[in-house]
């Protein structure tokens, strides 16, 4: 009897902390404060304020951030109506001081960087980044544009557990729109990024190098679901310890299509890249006079194996693998190469480099429709180094150009399936539709 009523006592006494709890979740508010005016204090306050355990909503407009900002959230919502706007100061920017390098790979940097663990931010379509990133690229027009240089990435996804980003807008990133690392659980749903020159000093040349969808590094269990990106680079980057990674529903408008990349790079660290499975992929050219480039429509590509250089910018002599990896349902228009695969020394590496060692097996391509720019389908040119092996192609229909037999070509693979004949070096693979 006693302890029942001690019992009670202290499930009502539960039920009030947890009422007060609740009571106490905050919600803080912002309105831009205006033109000439500084966003980046009030939008820090609010969320040192309401970003753990509450809800943050800032309303629509462009808030006016000149400084590095770093969200911390825990158990919190953010709605974010409006932009972010970062406005080009591009001297400033490039100050080593003035950004992160929290994303480790390639020493890249971010001017805005969120860590964290269960939240969510809603972007509503309405809102998201303003990267003002014409001024950048004209800026870098002509000039070197390298890995680690400063430019930084819009949107940085950093140590984050069960986190979600949705309906977000990233407007003219000056360089990777998105990043996420070491990170796990992060679901993406609803991106829209743009790199679009409207310079007419540089129309009909890729003047947004760089300016990738996403790349994911470190990081396991992240869905990419609904995202329509226009760039001059990859749409997706899948790069070094990336597993159990979604793309579902992807549009990629111009550059490089989806690219498995950078792989190798770093010779005293192995790349592991598994489980990934991309469905309903679109990939598409654009008007040639913004973007002229529509490469790949999945690719994979590792460094050679020897070492030249160092990281961020040279590389190579890394090991590794990708494996258990499925592209199904990708629809390209005027892709040059659909279906490509390169290890070998005949592009930017050169003659009397190691072969990479980095093992490429267990890929499937499913449904593969629409048209390729040039008469090469499928091109692996995988390394004498590391044969990439169990290969299935299961309806392949891409129609090279009027009048131009289509090539399949496969290179040091073993094990292909819905390719006919034997593959020795250099032969030529027959597709069976
Ligand atoms: C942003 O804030 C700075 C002051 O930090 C100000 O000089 C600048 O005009 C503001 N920009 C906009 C677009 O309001
Ligand atoms: C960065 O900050 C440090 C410490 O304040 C300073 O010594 C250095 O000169 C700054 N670097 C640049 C490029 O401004
Ligand atoms: C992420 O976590 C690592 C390891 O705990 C830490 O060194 C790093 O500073 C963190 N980065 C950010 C941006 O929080
Ligand atoms: C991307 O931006 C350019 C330039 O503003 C615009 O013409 C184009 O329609 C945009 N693309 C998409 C898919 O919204
Ligand atoms: C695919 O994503 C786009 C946004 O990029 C969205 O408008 C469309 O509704 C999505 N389609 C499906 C079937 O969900
Ligand atoms: C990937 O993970 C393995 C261990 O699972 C580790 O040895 C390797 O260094 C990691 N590579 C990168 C690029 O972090
Ligand atoms: C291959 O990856 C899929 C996810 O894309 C996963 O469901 C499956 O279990 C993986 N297979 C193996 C053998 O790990
Ligand atoms: C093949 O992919 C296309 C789009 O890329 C899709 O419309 C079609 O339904 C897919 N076919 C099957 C059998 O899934
Ligand atoms: C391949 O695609 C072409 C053009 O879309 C179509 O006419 C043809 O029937 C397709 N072949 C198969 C076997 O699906």
């Amino acid at each position: 009897m006693r302890g029942a009523i001690v019992s009670s006592f202290l499930t009502i006494f539960v039920l009030l902390l947890r009422s007060t709890a609740a009571a106490e979740e905050k919600t803080c508010r912002l309105r831009p404060l205006g033109h000439g005016k500084d966003d980046t204090s009030q939008v820090e306050k609010a969320i040192a304020n309401c970003g753990k355990h509450g809800t943050t909503i800032f309303e629509t407009g462009s808030y006016n951030i000149t400084r590095k900002m770093k969200w911390d959230l825990l158990s919190s919502k953010v709605d974010l109506k409006g932009y972010l706007n970062f406005p080009p100061n591009i001297d400033y920017w490039l100050n080593p001081n003035n950004t992160y390098r929290a994303i480790i790979i390639q020493s890249q940097a971010s001017w805005f960087v969120v860590t964290g663990r269960d939240f969510v931010i809603d972007a509503h379509n309405t809102g998201g980044i303003q990267g003002n990133g014409q001024k950048w690229w004209s800026f870098y027009a002509g000039k070197p544009h390298n890995d680690g240089d400063g430019r930084p990435v819009s949107l940085s996804l950093v140590n984050v557990t069960r986190g979600e980003v949705r309906n977000f807008r990233i407007e003219s990133p000056p360089f990777w729109a998105n990043a996420v690392s070491q990170s796990s659980q992060v679901t993406y749903d609803g991106m829209y990024t743009n790199a679009s020159s409207l310079d007419p000093a540089w129309e009909g040349q890729n003047l947004v190098l760089n300016t990738d969808g996403i790349n994911t590094y470190r990081s396991s269990f992240v869905t990419l679901k609904n995202w329509d990106v226009t760039c001059g680079d990859d749409c997706l980057a899948i790069k070094g310890n990336s597993s159990n990674i979604v793309a579902h529903n992807i549009t990629c408008r111009g550059g490089n299509g989806i690219a498995f990349g950078s792989l190798g790079q770093y010779a005293e660290l192995v790349d592991i890249v598994e489980n990934v499975d991309l469905k309903d992929i679109h990939v598409t050219r654009i008007d040639p006079k913004i973007q002229p480039l529509m490469q790949w429509g999945v690719m994979f590509k590792s460094w050679s194996g020897s070492v030249k250089g160092a990281p961020p910018t040279g590389g190579g002599g890394g090991t590794g693998y990708a494996r258990n990896i499925t592209a199904r349902n990708v629809y390209v228009d005027r892709v040059d190469t659909p279906i490509y695969i390169h290890q070998t020394y005949n592009n930017d590496e050169h003659s009397g480099d190691l072969p990479s060692k980095l093992n490429f097996g267990g890929i499937t391509y499913i449904n593969f429709t629409g048209t390729a720019s040039s008469d090469k389908i499928v091109d692996l040119q995988c390394s004498p180094g590391a044969f990439c092996h169990d290969i299935t192609f299961k309806n392949i229909n891409v129609t090279a150009p009027a009048g131009v037999a289509p090539q399949y070509l496969c290179l040091n693979t073993q094990n292909i399936h819905g390719l006919s004949g034997e593959h020795e070096l250099g032969d030529t693979c027959m597709i069976v539709v």
